[in-house]
């Protein structure tokens, strides 16, 4: 959606709101709806890139050694909650890896290819904030790169959630983009929108967790791995336990 575009849109109670978080200086518009709930727009977006998503990264498998770490920490098997599980790039590596996978996206689109890609796990299309399953049904949740979609209180509510989900001494992990605040970035998948990103120092991760029941038990930090279709942060790559 080109910004000319979205402002004939608005309704007139809904008018655009002026912005200036954007993380590369600048300024942009935007409109109440997204004002009220920023995660809503995010889901238009992925919506909208699910298939060019799928092209960048199904195939990217630099991830997989950290969910290794998680997985080691399991043992031979469990059930892992994937929360944002986008085209299911994670939850299928866990599967065969013997792991008994739940995958959750909002996404209708993004859940459509995971659904085709792998037939063999479970997807439900609902809001994480809004979810309702059995507590202390699941050894590990996985949060990769979809909690810095949402604002930080809200981010701290969903990790309170999923320790809810998990057994006594069950693990989190945790992706998210380095840096300071609440920002608008170009998504390189489409560059003509900005999106949502809750940026994250370190300090922050370990406190947002410990805030929500959970020790710190390994972060790791490593640059984008393709810049052409990665945001231009570091990442944080967490490992937490329920206490
Ligand atoms: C960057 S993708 C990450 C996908 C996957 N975890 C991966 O590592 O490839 C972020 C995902 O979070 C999902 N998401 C964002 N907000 C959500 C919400 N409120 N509830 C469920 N999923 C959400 C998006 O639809 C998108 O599929």
């Amino acid at each position: 959606m080109s910004m000319s575009r979205s402002l004939k849109k608005l309704p007139e109670e809904n008018k655009a709101v002026f912005n200036s978080s954007c993380a590369r200086g600048g300024f942009f518009w935007y409109d109440r709806d997204m004002e009220r709930d920023k995660n809503k727009q995010v889901i238009g977006i992925y919506n909208k890139i699910a298939k060019k998503y799928a092209e960048a990264f199904d195939n990217d498998r630099s991830d997989d050694r950290y969910v290794d770490r998680l997985l080691a920490c399991l043992g031979r098997n469990g059930r892992i909650l994937d929360l944002g599980c986008g085209t299911g790039r994670l939850a299928g590596y866990m599967q065969a890896k013997g792991f008994e996978v739940v995958g959750v996206d909002l996404s209708e689109k993004m859940l459509e290819i995971a659904k085709r890609k792998h037939p063999g796990i479970g997807f439900i299309l609902a809001d994480m904030r809004e979810l309702e399953l059995e507590e202390k049904s699941f050894d590990a949740v996985c949060l990769a790169y979809s909690i810095f979609h949402f604002e930080k209180p809200e981010a701290r509510e969903i990790l309170k959630k999923a320790n809810v989900f998990l057994r006594p001494g069950g693990f989190l992990f945790l992706i998210v983009q380095e840096g300071e605040g609440e920002v608008f970035e170009n998504d390189p998948l489409f560059p003509e929108d900005k999106i949502f990103l809750s940026l994250y120092s370190e300090n922050e991760m370990v406190r947002i967790a410990e805030d929500s029941g959970f020790g710190v038990v390994r972060i790791e930090r490593c640059a984008p791995a393709n810049q052409d279709v990665e945001f231009d942060f570091n990442k944080l790559i967490a490992i937490c336990r329920k206490v």
